[in-house]
């Protein structure tokens, strides 16, 4: 099931998202589409779908490969390629499209929007031949993360509802992962853990990647300019001299 206030909050943040998250999220697609379970020769021509596609890193990577058609679709307007020549809104969970009518799916970081990311993969399964799917390894975290959110605290902002429901389930293993898409339907699985470089290195890096997620974005968006400047100060001092981003992904391909 589709989680409440998803896209309303994806929709909120995507001018954050494009100016932070955007950059690491177009590396790791890069990754992803590596790892398309489609012989090269048959990607030229392919019709892929975009599906979660955010800003639509993800197909564009596909689309470098050779994709012919790369439709994107994601529930938050907002976030949805500016230059849309096929972008369309619409649910994961109940796709408004043809049984068959993509030869891949590429679900980039969005099936772990899902409580249960079964009927949505079988969705994808419906109107696509082949799945590639990525997701945050289960035990991978940055130290960022927590440093940025006790300044965000500090400065009065509260986590979304949402957000509590998608930090409650813990990201699935790469055995678990396999045994979803084989449950969705697919006949063969294959997940793999890869540490990508994200190139966001510095401590402005990191306080972008951190302001522009959906569970933030839109409270930093409400903050006047001094206390926007004073907020992102502490918290770029908060992360200074930490490591640079490396995510632990994994990359699950299904067909
Ligand atoms: C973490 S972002 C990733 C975006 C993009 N795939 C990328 O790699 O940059 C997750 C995206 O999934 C979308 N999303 C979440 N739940 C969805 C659903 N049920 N149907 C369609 N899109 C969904 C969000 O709106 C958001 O744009």
């Amino acid at each position: 099931m589709t989680i409440d206030g998803i896209g309303a909050a994806y929709d909120a943040a995507s001018d954050g998202w494009r100016a932070g998250p955007e950059r690491m999220y177009a590396r790791m697609a890069e990754v992803l589409a590596d790892h398309a379970p489609v012989d090269p020769l048959d990607m030229a021509g392919a019709r892929v779908l975009d599906a979660g596609a955010g800003t639509g890193v993800a197909g564009e990577a596909l689309r470098r490969r050779g994709a012919s058609t790369v439709v994107a679709v994601d529930l938050a307007p907002g976030m949805l390629p500016r230059a849309p020549a096929l972008s369309t809104v619409g649910d994961l969970a109940r796709l408004p499209f043809a049984d068959g009518a993509f030869d891949l799916a590429a679900a980039a970081f969005s099936l772990n929007h899902f409580e249960d990311p079964v009927p949505a993969m079988a969705e994808l399964r419906r109107v696509a031949t082949a799945l590639v799917a990525s997701a945050y390894a289960p035990d991978w975290s940055h130290p960022a993360k927590e440093a940025i959110e006790g300044v965000l605290v500090r400065h009065g902002y509260q986590p979304p509802e949402w957000y509590a429901v998608v930090r409650a389930d813990a990201n699935p293993s790469p055995s678990e992962l396999e045994e979803f898409a084989r449950r969705a339907g697919y006949a063969e699985a294959r997940a793999v853990t890869l540490d990508v470089a994200t190139g966001m290195d510095t401590a402005a890096d990191l306080v972008d990647w951190r302001f522009g997620m959906a569970h933030t974005a839109p409270y930093v968006d409400t903050l006047a300019p001094d206390d926007r400047a004073r907020l992102r100060a502490d918290a770029e001092a908060a992360v200074a001299g930490l490591p640079p981003l490396v995510v632990a992904m994994i990359v699950l391909s299904a067909r």
